[in-house]
Protein backbone atom coordinates (compact mmCIF):
# COMPACT_ATOMS: atom_id res chain seq x y z
CA UNK A 1 0.00 0.00 0.00
CA UNK A 2 1.32 3.33 -1.02
CA UNK A 3 0.39 6.49 1.10
CA UNK A 4 1.00 9.55 -0.19
CA UNK A 5 0.09 13.50 -0.38
CA UNK A 6 -3.30 12.82 -2.55
CA UNK A 7 -4.27 9.46 -0.79
CA UNK A 8 -8.44 9.76 0.01
CA UNK A 9 -9.40 7.85 2.72
CA UNK A 10 -13.06 6.39 2.77
CA UNK A 11 -13.90 5.69 6.87
CA UNK A 12 -16.49 3.28 8.38
CA UNK A 13 -17.87 4.30 11.84
CA UNK A 14 -19.37 2.01 14.32
CA UNK A 15 -19.69 0.83 17.92
CA UNK A 16 -18.00 -1.50 18.27
CA UNK A 17 -16.46 -1.33 15.38
CA UNK A 18 -13.53 -4.06 16.37
CA UNK A 19 -14.76 -7.02 14.35
CA UNK A 20 -15.64 -5.60 10.93
CA UNK A 21 -14.65 -7.56 7.80
CA UNK A 22 -15.36 -4.12 5.88
CA UNK A 23 -11.41 -2.77 5.18
CA UNK A 24 -9.98 -6.16 4.11
CA UNK A 25 -12.81 -6.17 1.41
CA UNK A 26 -12.72 -2.29 0.44
CA UNK A 27 -8.60 -2.67 0.59
CA UNK A 28 -8.31 -5.56 -1.18
CA UNK A 29 -10.45 -3.79 -4.05
CA UNK A 30 -8.77 -0.38 -3.58
CA UNK A 31 -5.23 -1.88 -4.14
CA UNK A 32 -6.20 -4.41 -6.95
CA UNK A 33 -7.32 -1.19 -9.45
CA UNK A 34 -4.45 0.74 -8.47
CA UNK A 35 -6.76 3.29 -7.04
CA UNK A 36 -4.81 5.81 -4.55
CA UNK A 37 -7.83 5.02 -1.82
CA UNK A 38 -7.56 3.81 2.12
CA UNK A 39 -10.36 2.56 4.01
CA UNK A 40 -9.89 2.94 7.75
CA UNK A 41 -12.33 1.83 10.83
CA UNK A 42 -13.37 4.32 13.75
CA UNK A 43 -14.65 3.76 16.76
CA UNK A 44 -17.65 6.18 16.79
CA UNK A 45 -19.69 6.60 20.07
CA UNK A 46 -23.26 8.10 19.75
CA UNK A 47 -22.42 10.95 21.17
CA UNK A 48 -19.55 11.85 18.46
CA UNK A 49 -21.27 10.80 15.74
CA UNK A 50 -22.19 14.38 14.01
CA UNK A 51 -18.11 15.68 14.31
CA UNK A 52 -17.35 12.61 12.96
CA UNK A 53 -19.24 12.97 10.12
CA UNK A 54 -18.22 16.94 9.25
CA UNK A 55 -14.67 15.27 9.97
CA UNK A 56 -16.12 13.49 6.08
CA UNK A 57 -15.95 17.35 5.02
CA UNK A 58 -13.13 18.86 6.46
CA UNK A 59 -10.68 16.03 6.06
CA UNK A 60 -12.07 15.41 2.50
CA UNK A 61 -13.21 11.59 2.95
CA UNK A 62 -14.59 10.53 -0.51
CA UNK A 63 -17.12 8.68 2.03
CA UNK A 64 -18.12 6.47 4.62
CA UNK A 65 -19.67 3.24 5.89
CA UNK A 66 -22.21 3.67 8.76
CA UNK A 67 -22.62 0.38 11.04
CA UNK A 68 -24.29 -0.09 13.96
CA UNK A 69 -25.90 1.71 15.97
CA UNK A 70 -25.78 4.31 14.07
CA UNK A 71 -27.77 3.84 10.52
CA UNK A 72 -30.88 5.86 11.40
CA UNK A 73 -30.11 8.15 13.70
CA UNK A 74 -26.87 9.52 10.80
CA UNK A 75 -29.75 10.54 8.57
CA UNK A 76 -30.52 14.02 10.69
CA UNK A 77 -26.68 15.22 9.98
CA UNK A 78 -26.77 14.52 6.10
CA UNK A 79 -27.31 16.64 3.64
CA UNK A 80 -29.38 14.56 1.32
CA UNK A 81 -30.89 10.70 1.92
CA UNK A 82 -31.33 9.07 -1.26
CA UNK A 83 -35.55 8.33 -1.95
CA UNK A 84 -34.47 4.18 -1.00
CA UNK A 85 -32.74 4.80 2.00
CA UNK A 86 -35.06 7.24 3.21
CA UNK A 87 -37.85 4.36 2.90
CA UNK A 88 -36.08 1.82 4.48
CA UNK A 89 -35.46 4.31 7.06
CA UNK A 90 -31.54 3.72 7.44
CA UNK A 91 -28.44 5.02 5.62
CA UNK A 92 -25.39 2.62 5.60
CA UNK A 93 -23.36 4.36 3.28
CA UNK A 94 -22.22 8.04 2.63
CA UNK A 95 -20.67 9.93 -0.47
CA UNK A 96 -18.93 12.96 -0.15
CA UNK A 97 -20.09 14.75 -3.38
CA UNK A 98 -18.55 17.79 -3.26
CA UNK A 99 -18.52 18.36 0.32
CA UNK A 100 -22.45 17.58 0.38
CA UNK A 101 -23.27 14.12 2.33
CA UNK A 102 -25.30 12.02 0.74
CA UNK A 103 -27.00 9.04 2.40
CA UNK A 104 -27.26 5.65 0.82
CA UNK A 105 -28.50 2.06 2.33
CA UNK A 106 -26.81 -0.60 0.08
CA UNK A 107 -27.75 -3.30 2.37
CA UNK A 108 -31.58 -4.08 0.68
CA UNK A 109 -29.85 -4.13 -3.13
CA UNK A 110 -26.38 -6.22 -1.80
CA UNK A 111 -28.89 -8.86 -0.10
CA UNK A 112 -30.85 -9.12 -3.50
CA UNK A 113 -28.13 -9.24 -5.57
CA UNK A 114 -26.28 -11.97 -3.68
CA UNK A 115 -29.51 -13.85 -3.58
CA UNK A 116 -29.80 -13.85 -7.54
CA UNK A 117 -26.57 -14.51 -8.24
CA UNK A 118 -25.95 -17.27 -5.66
CA UNK A 119 -29.05 -19.23 -5.75
CA UNK A 120 -31.04 -17.96 -9.29
CA UNK A 121 -33.94 -17.22 -6.87
CA UNK A 122 -36.70 -15.06 -8.68
CA UNK A 123 -39.25 -13.21 -5.82
CA UNK A 124 -41.71 -12.26 -8.06
CA UNK A 125 -44.75 -13.60 -6.97
CA UNK A 126 -43.08 -16.39 -4.39
CA UNK A 127 -43.72 -16.64 -0.59
CA UNK A 128 -41.49 -15.59 1.63
CA UNK A 129 -40.89 -15.74 5.59
CA UNK A 130 -38.53 -13.39 7.26
CA UNK A 131 -37.24 -13.92 10.70
CA UNK A 132 -36.22 -10.88 12.71
CA UNK A 133 -37.74 -7.44 12.84
CA UNK A 134 -35.20 -5.22 13.48
CA UNK A 135 -32.69 -3.01 10.95
CA UNK A 136 -31.18 -5.63 8.99
CA UNK A 137 -34.99 -7.19 8.52
CA UNK A 138 -36.42 -3.81 7.25
CA UNK A 139 -33.67 -3.42 4.47
CA UNK A 140 -34.06 -6.48 3.95
CA UNK A 141 -37.97 -6.62 3.85
CA UNK A 142 -37.99 -3.59 2.09
CA UNK A 143 -35.90 -4.54 -0.81
CA UNK A 144 -37.65 -8.04 -0.99
CA UNK A 145 -41.11 -6.30 -1.50
CA UNK A 146 -39.68 -3.69 -4.34
CA UNK A 147 -39.22 -7.34 -6.22
CA UNK A 148 -43.15 -8.24 -5.91
CA UNK A 149 -43.45 -11.28 -4.07
CA UNK A 150 -46.86 -12.48 -3.70
CA UNK A 151 -46.55 -12.60 -0.18
CA UNK A 152 -44.29 -11.89 3.21
CA UNK A 153 -44.48 -13.58 6.90
CA UNK A 154 -42.54 -12.20 9.07
CA UNK A 155 -41.61 -13.71 12.61
CA UNK A 156 -40.41 -11.64 15.35
CA UNK A 157 -39.36 -12.69 19.63
CA UNK A 158 -41.12 -9.08 19.90
CA UNK A 159 -44.21 -9.90 18.35
CA UNK A 160 -45.11 -5.53 18.46
CA UNK A 161 -41.88 -5.14 16.35
CA UNK A 162 -42.82 -7.72 13.61
CA UNK A 163 -46.70 -6.16 13.60
CA UNK A 164 -45.50 -2.40 13.43
CA UNK A 165 -43.06 -3.36 10.43
CA UNK A 166 -45.83 -5.27 8.54
CA UNK A 167 -48.17 -2.45 9.25
CA UNK A 168 -45.66 -0.18 7.76
CA UNK A 169 -45.15 -1.98 4.66
CA UNK A 170 -48.50 -2.84 3.87
CA UNK A 171 -49.69 0.53 4.07
CA UNK A 172 -46.67 1.39 1.11
CA UNK A 173 -46.79 -2.19 -0.90
CA UNK A 174 -50.13 -3.02 -1.45
CA UNK A 175 -49.30 -5.69 -4.72
CA UNK A 176 -47.69 -8.33 -1.72
CA UNK A 177 -50.06 -10.37 0.92
CA UNK A 178 -47.88 -8.69 4.47
CA UNK A 179 -48.90 -10.98 8.01
CA UNK A 180 -46.88 -11.96 10.99
CA UNK A 181 -46.81 -15.20 13.09
CA UNK A 182 -45.73 -16.19 16.37
CA UNK A 183 -42.16 -16.88 16.43
CA UNK A 184 -42.95 -20.59 17.98
CA UNK A 185 -41.52 -23.76 16.17
CA UNK A 186 -45.78 -24.94 15.20
CA UNK A 187 -46.97 -21.85 13.60
CA UNK A 188 -43.74 -21.42 11.90
CA UNK A 189 -43.79 -24.70 11.00
CA UNK A 190 -47.53 -24.51 9.53
CA UNK A 191 -46.00 -21.05 7.41
CA UNK A 192 -42.66 -23.56 6.32
CA UNK A 193 -44.67 -26.08 4.33
CA UNK A 194 -45.50 -23.35 1.47
CA UNK A 195 -43.01 -21.47 1.74
CA UNK A 196 -40.51 -20.37 -1.33
CA UNK A 197 -37.88 -18.20 0.40
CA UNK A 198 -36.85 -18.62 4.36
CA UNK A 199 -34.49 -15.22 5.30
CA UNK A 200 -33.01 -15.19 9.02
CA UNK A 201 -32.24 -11.75 9.74
CA UNK A 202 -31.37 -12.00 13.35
CA UNK A 203 -28.65 -12.44 15.56
CA UNK A 204 -29.31 -16.29 16.12
CA UNK A 205 -26.82 -19.07 14.99
CA UNK A 206 -23.76 -16.01 14.95
CA UNK A 207 -20.85 -17.37 16.89
CA UNK A 208 -21.28 -16.75 21.22
CA UNK A 209 -24.90 -16.47 20.77
CA UNK A 210 -27.78 -19.20 21.62
CA UNK A 211 -28.99 -21.13 18.76
CA UNK A 212 -32.44 -20.88 17.79
CA UNK A 213 -33.83 -20.52 20.41
CA UNK A 214 -37.83 -20.44 20.44
CA UNK A 215 -39.14 -18.58 24.24
CA UNK A 216 -40.39 -20.91 26.54
CA UNK A 217 -37.97 -24.10 24.48
CA UNK A 218 -34.50 -24.23 24.67
CA UNK A 219 -32.28 -24.75 21.78
CA UNK A 220 -35.57 -25.27 19.81
CA UNK A 221 -34.30 -25.30 15.66
CA UNK A 222 -36.38 -23.55 13.17
CA UNK A 223 -38.26 -26.42 11.06
CA UNK A 224 -36.02 -27.19 7.83
CA UNK A 225 -37.69 -30.40 7.83
CA UNK A 226 -41.19 -28.20 7.11
CA UNK A 227 -40.24 -26.42 3.88
CA UNK A 228 -40.34 -27.68 0.34
CA UNK A 229 -37.67 -29.39 -1.37
CA UNK A 230 -37.90 -26.07 -3.96
CA UNK A 231 -37.13 -23.93 -1.17
CA UNK A 232 -34.44 -21.87 -0.64
CA UNK A 233 -32.58 -20.81 2.96
CA UNK A 234 -31.18 -17.63 3.62
CA UNK A 235 -29.11 -16.67 6.96
CA UNK A 236 -27.13 -13.21 6.93
CA UNK A 237 -25.24 -14.08 9.85
CA UNK A 238 -21.23 -15.40 8.54
CA UNK A 239 -19.52 -15.86 11.72
CA UNK A 240 -19.60 -18.82 10.95
CA UNK A 241 -20.48 -18.86 7.29
CA UNK A 242 -22.30 -22.10 7.82
CA UNK A 243 -24.90 -21.94 10.18
CA UNK A 244 -26.68 -24.60 11.90
CA UNK A 245 -29.94 -23.11 10.06
CA UNK A 246 -27.48 -23.35 6.29
CA UNK A 247 -26.28 -26.81 7.23
CA UNK A 248 -29.48 -28.62 8.21
CA UNK A 249 -31.15 -26.74 4.59
CA UNK A 250 -28.21 -28.28 2.88
CA UNK A 251 -28.23 -30.76 4.25
CA UNK A 252 -31.56 -31.95 3.10
CA UNK A 253 -30.34 -30.54 -0.32
CA UNK A 254 -32.08 -27.13 -0.26
CA UNK A 255 -30.17 -24.24 -1.94
CA UNK A 256 -28.52 -22.09 0.68
CA UNK A 257 -27.45 -17.92 0.71
CA UNK A 258 -24.96 -17.06 2.99
CA UNK A 259 -24.34 -13.85 4.94
CA UNK A 260 -21.16 -13.03 3.83
CA UNK A 261 -22.63 -13.03 -0.07
CA UNK A 262 -24.48 -9.87 1.33
CA UNK A 263 -22.07 -8.05 3.15
CA UNK A 264 -19.36 -8.92 0.22
CA UNK A 265 -22.29 -7.40 -2.23
CA UNK A 266 -23.44 -4.18 0.10
CA UNK A 267 -19.86 -3.48 0.18
CA UNK A 268 -19.27 -3.46 -3.41
CA UNK A 269 -22.47 -1.17 -4.39
CA UNK A 270 -20.61 1.43 -1.80
CA UNK A 271 -17.27 0.74 -3.75
CA UNK A 272 -18.93 1.70 -6.99
CA UNK A 273 -20.68 4.63 -5.55
CA UNK A 274 -17.64 5.85 -4.21
CA UNK A 275 -15.00 5.44 -7.07
CA UNK A 276 -17.52 5.09 -10.14
CA UNK A 277 -15.61 1.96 -10.97
CA UNK A 278 -17.10 -1.67 -11.53
CA UNK A 279 -16.27 -3.09 -8.40
CA UNK A 280 -14.18 -6.68 -8.58
CA UNK A 281 -16.96 -8.61 -6.97
CA UNK A 282 -15.06 -12.02 -6.74
CA UNK A 283 -11.83 -10.81 -5.29
CA UNK A 284 -13.90 -8.95 -2.40
CA UNK A 285 -15.62 -11.74 -1.67
CA UNK A 286 -12.09 -14.00 -1.48
CA UNK A 287 -10.71 -10.85 0.34
CA UNK A 288 -13.81 -11.12 3.14
CA UNK A 289 -13.27 -15.14 3.12
CA UNK A 290 -9.80 -15.30 4.11
CA UNK A 291 -10.48 -12.20 6.87
CA UNK A 292 -12.46 -14.73 7.98
CA UNK A 293 -9.79 -17.05 7.92
CA UNK A 294 -11.41 -19.39 5.45
CA UNK A 295 -9.66 -20.35 2.21
P1 LIG B 1 -29.96 -5.65 13.20
O1 LIG B 1 -29.68 -4.25 12.75
O2 LIG B 1 -28.78 -6.57 13.05
O3 LIG B 1 -31.19 -6.21 12.59
P2 LIG B 1 -31.44 -5.24 15.66
O4 LIG B 1 -32.17 -4.09 15.07
O5 LIG B 1 -30.93 -5.14 17.05
O6 LIG B 1 -30.14 -5.57 14.80
O7 LIG B 1 -32.33 -6.55 15.49
C1 LIG B 1 -31.93 -7.81 15.98
C2 LIG B 1 -32.97 -8.86 15.57
O8 LIG B 1 -32.53 -10.14 16.07
C3 LIG B 1 -34.35 -8.62 16.18
O9 LIG B 1 -35.32 -9.16 15.33
C4 LIG B 1 -34.24 -9.41 17.49
O10 LIG B 1 -35.50 -9.77 18.05
P3 LIG B 1 -36.24 -8.75 19.07
O11 LIG B 1 -36.88 -7.68 18.23
O12 LIG B 1 -37.21 -9.61 19.78
O13 LIG B 1 -35.14 -8.21 19.97
C5 LIG B 1 -33.52 -10.63 16.99
N1 LIG B 1 -32.85 -11.37 18.09
C6 LIG B 1 -31.68 -11.05 18.69
N2 LIG B 1 -31.38 -11.96 19.65
C7 LIG B 1 -32.39 -12.87 19.67
C8 LIG B 1 -32.68 -14.07 20.42
N3 LIG B 1 -31.85 -14.51 21.36
N4 LIG B 1 -33.83 -14.73 20.15
C9 LIG B 1 -34.67 -14.31 19.20
N5 LIG B 1 -34.46 -13.20 18.44
C10 LIG B 1 -33.33 -12.50 18.66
Amino acid sequence: MKIDGRTRLVAIFGDPIDHTLSPAIQNAAFEHLGLNLVYVPFHVRPADLKAALGSIRTLGFIGANITIPHKERVMRSLDDVHVHAKDVGAVNTVVNKKGRLIGYNTDGAGYLLSLREETGFSVRGKKVVILGAGGASRAIFHALLDARPASVVISNRTPKRAADLAREFAKRFKNTVIRTVPFKKGPLSEEAQSADLLVNTTSLGMTGQARLDFPGQARLDFPVESLPKSAVVSDIVYRPLETVLLKKARSRGLKTHDGLSMLVRQGSIGFELWTGKKAPVELMRKAAKKALGLR
